[in-house]
């Protein structure tokens, strides 16, 4: 029988495979067409201080093998999530979970990160520097590795839970930032958010969404998220777990051939709400397929 277990920072997965946020809610709604437990762990929404109702409509775009979303980080805000959200999840979910938080300003950052530190369930922390969609936040810490490596300075000093910087590919060097993050003291990375994209729907002349701009994400975007998990996890000494257009168990393996610790499975979820399901069951045969006793053995093996 093979091994699919996977370790990050102390914390063993039964298997690599992690819903990425935004991508999967709270769990509540795919918790009612399957056990949701075989998952590794679930990465939650992301969550800020306040509530917030997310950007004007429409929000998403259609692109050939992907899509792009401007959603803005709609999410109930902390209180509502650790008071409700975390309650409901403990009780379909049984595993240790990714807290993904986001923010406006570094205090922002602190005062979630404060709050998902005294969550039981909450095994990791993601800090989400990278969302396209947002001004003046997000995405605007990810870019230079100073602002990169202040926020995680300051979210480090308030948890003792293992603190993973969630990282933008819209960057020139992605090695310098995820370097910062990790001599600021990160435990771990995840990597690629989305690709900065826009569409015009030509027959208006206008821009398809609203916000003009959003997130490009899909298969499409899967060798620039292989590429990117291989130059940073060359690079660096603290686990990645690798996102960007994983859709099938072979985009699992090659992600952890590439150097991912485990995976992130994003936009296959709202096309497929059985995709990460389906991966699971298909891992186990396509590494006898190929070889693989222990799936940890293959983590960066390509040179
Ligand atoms: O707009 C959003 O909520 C997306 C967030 C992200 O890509 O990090």
């Amino acid at each position: 029988m093979v091994d699919t277990k996977v370790t990050l920072s102390g914390l063993t997965l039964d298997n690599p495979v992690i819903p990425a946020s935004g991508t999967f809610g709270y769990g509540k709604e795919f918790a009612e067409i399957y056990d949701i437990n075989i998952l590794g762990s679930i990465s939650f929404k992301g969550t800020t201080a306040e509530p917030r109702l997310g950007n004007p409509l429409p929000r998403i775009a259609e692109c050939p093998n992907g899509m792009i979303n401007s959603v803005g980080l709609q999410n109930p805000g902390l209180k509502a999530v650790c008071e409700r959200e975390l309650v409901e999840m403990a009780e379909i979910y049984k595993k240790p979970v990714i807290a993904n938080i986001s923010g406006f300003s570094i205090e922002e950052y602190v005062e979630c990160a404060k709050a998902m530190d005294k969550q039981p369930q909450v095994g990791i922390i993601e800090v989400n520097v990278s969302c396209p969609n947002v001004h003046n936040g997000g995405m605007a810490y990810g870019v230079l590795p100073e602002s990169a490596a202040e926020v995680t300075r300051a979210v480090k000093a308030v948890t003792s839970k293992p603190v993973y910087i969630k990282l933008s590919p819209n960057v020139t060097d992605i090695v310098a930032i995820a370097k910062a993050c990790e001599e600021a003291g990160a435990d771990g990375l995840s990597l690629i958010n989305t690709l900065l994209g826009m569409r015009i729907d030509i027959n208006r002349r206008k821009p398809v969404i609203a916000n003009k701009m959003g997130g490009f994400s899909g298969p499409a975007i899967l060798p620039v998220a292989v590429r990117m998990v291989y130059q940073v996890s060359k690079a660096v000494n603290i686990p990645v777990i690798g996102m960007g257009g994983v859709s099938t168990a072979r985009d699992v393996i090659e992600m952890m051939m590439a150097g991912a610790s485990a995976v992130q499975v994003g936009t296959a979820n709202l096309v497929n709400p059985y995709a990460c399901k389906e991966i699971i069951e298909d891992l186990p045969k396509l590494m006898e397929e190929l070889g693989i006793e222990k799936l940890e053995d293959i983590i960066g093996i390509v040179e």
